[in-house]
């Protein structure tokens, strides 16, 4: 049924539905209008019994409708005094939130560092997986589970991680987290909480998780050099007031350098005698090309290193999943954190990636991804070669970038990125990566494995007829 109505110089329209009952037709007629603006907010509304005369409904029906507008905040009934339009309880309109920035979209020729090829993610295999682990599940695992992370995940965890990185990793220790920046960011929360302040970097290192931990925790960065051997642990000699030291062991990031044996020994030292937690970032142990995967850091001192793997290059970074795995005085503050920042990782996404471990299928993915990279890397090598430009020492021997000096006559790195890009190469520069901006050498970060396997050959050629035109 449709009514027009104009009462006390108010019109409205009411749309009467018999299914809905009066009450409720009424009572959503008004709300609409309210929300719509018709009726705004002041507006006094004829009495009770002037509207259930014009609308031919019983008084009732209009005071019950009234009561529930009010109790939902659309009006306000006074005793004696009338009913007036509150507004809406809620916003009118959806806040106006500025949009996201338009991700930067991807150079046609993508050569920036930190990136997998994401094309050779196995999705059939996964959804494989994903079906088992499901099909295993039992009720339990669908609550809330314990923020360490899932204990199937973990048991999967500690068997590869000492198989092919030599941790030494009880299940226990391990805490899953959404991703190294989350690893760290924990990390930095608790040990303010434990009183620290500052905390080491190697310099350069990747500037966006030296933020995170100033963000989640405070601490003030402090930069310790690297050279071709990685860490100047030398100069860490007497520091008693770093609460961490952030390396990158198995291939230093951006320079490309792998820790010395005789420095690991070092570095194990100085946090014995400084009480120094060392936090380990193997972000891309498992791809060395020219002798086996070096182990890890942290089997010299499971008490004084955190260790720090990820999903994000072995698999692909929109997976978030990494690990830590934790010396044992970190487990409960670290677990307390997890929980405070969001619980636990999401169940269904770690039991696959369990099943996917379990069944070899992570092993077979690194295989295959060393072996792509490889010949990437020794493609890019001899192109490079082949125009006498050099490469950084050492920087080629693992992961999956590169560093090329810049030559003496070359302009700044900020002009040769821009002219790179100018060529739609997209390749990361070393400055921002320095501690104190503007301190350090310019120079190319370039990464080998995001573009899909056809584009590579494309990306090596623009790369080297760009800098040929740059460095002529
Ligand atoms: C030095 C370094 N560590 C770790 C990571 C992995 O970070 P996440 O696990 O948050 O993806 C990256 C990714 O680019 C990296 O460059």
């Amino acid at each position: 049924v449709s009514v027009d109505w104009s009462s006390g110089g108010l019109d409205f329209h009411l749309d009467l539905h018999p299914a809905e009952g009066r009450r409720h037709g009424l009572a959503e007629a008004v709300r609409r209008a309210i929300r719509d603006g018709r009726l705004a907010a002041g507006t006094r509304l004829p009495s009770t019994r002037a509207l259930a005369a014009d609308l031919g409904l019983a008084r009732g029906t209009v005071t019950q409708a009234f009561a529930e507008l009010a109790v939902e905040g659309y009006l306000r009934v006074r005793q004696g005094a009338g009913t007036v339009v509150v507004g809406m309880p809620g916003a009118a309109q959806p806040p106006r939130a500025v949009p996201p920035p338009s991700p930067r979209p991807a150079p046609r020729w993508n050569l920036l560092p930190g990136r997998p090829d994401v094309t050779l993610f196995p999705t059939t295999t996964w959804l494989a997986a994903s079906r088992r682990a499901l099909a295993g599940a039992v009720a339990a695992d669908f609550g809330y589970g314990a923020p360490e992370g899932h204990p199937t995940l973990r048991k999967a965890l500690a068997d590869y991680l000492g198989r092919t990185r030599g941790v030494v990793a009880d299940p226990d220790a391990i805490l899953v987290t959404s991703g190294y920046s989350q690893s760290l960011g924990l990390l930095a929360a608790v040990l303010r909480d434990l009183g620290e302040h500052r905390v080491g970097f190697e310099n350069p290192s990747n500037a966006e998780f030296r933020r995170v931990m100033t963000w989640a925790g405070g601490l003030a960065e402090v930069g310790i050099p690297v050279d071709g051997k990685g860490l100047r642990v030398d100069a860490l000699a007497g520091r008693r007031d770093l609460g961490a030291m952030v390396v990158t062991p198995a291939h230093q990031y951006p320079l490309g350098s792998t820790l010395d044996p005789a420095r690991r020994a070092e570095l194990i030292e100085f946090a014995h005698d400084t009480d120094t937690l060392i936090v380990e970032d193997d972000y891309d142990g498992e791809f060395r090309f020219d002798r086996q995967p070096i182990g890890a850091l942290q089997a010299l001192a499971p008490e004084r290193v955190a260790y720090a793997g990820t999903s994000s290059k072995t698999l692909i970074p929109g997976l978030r999943i990494a690990w830590l795995v934790l010396p044992s005085r970190l487990v409960e503050p670290m677990r307390a954190a997890k929980r405070l920042a969001d619980r636990h990782v999401g169940v269904i996404e770690s039991l696959t990636l369990a099943e996917f471990l379990a069944a070899g299928h992570y092993d077979q993915q690194v295989r295959r991804g060393r072996s792509r990279y490889r010949s990437r890397r020794d493609r890019l090598l001899g192109a490079l070669g082949q125009e006498g430009i050099t490469v950084w020492p050492d920087s080629a021997a693992a992961g999956l970038h590169i560093v090329l000096p810049l030559p003496e006559h070359s302009p700044p790195e900020e002009q040769v990125l821009a002219h790179l890009a100018r060529h739609a190469v997209g390749v990361d520069g070393l400055v921002p990566h320095w501690l104190g901006a503007g301190s350090g050498t310019g120079g190319l970060v370039v990464g080998y494995a995001a573009p899909p396997e056809h584009a590579f050959g494309p990306a090596v050629r623009a790369l080297i007829t760009a800098l040929r035109l740059c460095w002529r």
